[in-house]
């Protein structure tokens, strides 16, 4: 799948992208226009604190990422924020876990090498004694009705954000 702009380098070729997190960090990631297909029959699980710092990876999660277990742990869950990702699917995201509901999207993460694999979440809050102590997000494989309606409806949505 190439939904990247023709101004790319050939497919699999890393680019560099400054990345701008909500909270105005910025990160340079490497960007490649190659897709690692979904695992059949598996589920990626990870949770995280109220913050959104991943505590917990299973291995299907440690495996999608590219990273390890110990490099995934203790990070905020941006780290697999992929450019073509508008900031407003994670607006939503946690605007409705902040309202104790469930959130379920398409999601295009970032793998460490600077591929990519598309999900289909669901992410809940984990709430015990009336408190949120944490969220948990479990992904599956992705329709690719949904992911081609996706990659034009996420570049219309950085569009608006004013990053085409
Ligand atoms: C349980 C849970 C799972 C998440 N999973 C992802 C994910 O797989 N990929 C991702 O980019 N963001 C994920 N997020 C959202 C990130 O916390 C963050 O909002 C998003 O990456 C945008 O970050 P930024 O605005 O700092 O760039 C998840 C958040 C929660 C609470």
């Amino acid at each position: 799948m190439n939904d990247h702009d023709a101004s790319a380098p050939g497919a699999g070729e890393p680019r560099e992208y400054l990345l701008r997190h909500h909270d105005g960090s910025q990160r340079r990631v490497q960007v490649r226009d190659l897709e690692v297909p979904y695992p059949e029959g598996r589920l990626i699980v990870s949770r995280t604190d109220p913050a959104g710092i991943i505590t917990h990876a299973n291995q299907s999660f440690v495996d999608m990422s590219g990273y390890t277990r110990e490099e995934l742990i203790g990070q905020p869950h941006h780290i697999l924020r992929h450019p073509d990702m508008p900031a407003a699917a994670f607006k939503d995201l946690w605007d409705t876990l902040g309202r104790g509901e469930p959130w379920q999207g398409y999601v295009k993460n970032l793998r460490k090498d600077g591929s990519y694999y598309w999900v289909f979440a669901t992410a809940i809050p984990n709430v015990r004694e009336g408190r949120v102590i944490g969220y948990t997000s479990v992904r599956r494989k992705p329709s690719l009705t949904r992911v081609r309606e996706c990659i034009d409806l996420y570049a219309r949505m950085r569009a608006e954000e004013g990053r085409p």
